[in-house]
């Protein structure tokens, strides 16, 4: 275990569909594995800052049990580059994004959260926002393997 409590935050687009879902599948992966952690979700896009997740994320997380009507949109910030260890993209769009607004000097390590699974590393979560078909059921699943993975690899 690290020696002091690590900061994630993860990021999409609006922060209304899939970095919640992310963060939700980590909180309860990390309370699993015993793992204090600091989590958060952003987005890079201010379409949907203030808003709460989408109703179909809402519903996909609650089939889980999960309940993250509670969670707020934010636009990431500068300080988020030094305030988390670890920013995680959904997708390489929103990596470039990342990279582009990272302040000089910024600490934190950006990456795909894909990396942390083994086979999808350099892979995209897809965007279910405009998906003509339900796909939350799918982003779920691919955000619970992820943040599994993630929780056990920064509790060893
Ligand atoms: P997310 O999905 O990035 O997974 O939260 C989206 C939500 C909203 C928009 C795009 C993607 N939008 O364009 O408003």
């Amino acid at each position: 275990m690290s020696e002091r409590t690590p900061a994630v935050l993860f990021v999409c687009l609006g922060n209304i569909c899939r970095s919640p879902l992310a963060e939700a599948a980590f909180r309860a992966e990390a309370e699993r594995v015993g793992l204090e952690v600091e989590v958060d979700s952003a987005g890079t896009g201010d379409w949907h800052v203030g808003d709460p997740p989408d109703p179909r994320a809402q519903a996909t997380a609650m089939v889980a049990g999960i309940d993250i009507s509670d969670y707020r949109a934010r636009q990431v910030v500068e300080d988020d580059f030094f305030r988390y260890d670890h920013i995680f993209a959904m997708d390489a769009k929103n990596l470039a994004n990342l990279n582009a607004m990272a302040p000089t000097g910024a600490t934190a390590e950006v990456t795909l959260l894909l990396n942390e699974v083994k086979g999808r590393e350099g892979t995209n979560i897809r965007d279910p926002y405009l998906d003509r078909e339900n796909i939350f059921a799918y982003t779920w699943d691919v955000v619970a393997e992820a943040a599994k993975a993630l929780a056990e690899r920064l509790a060893r």
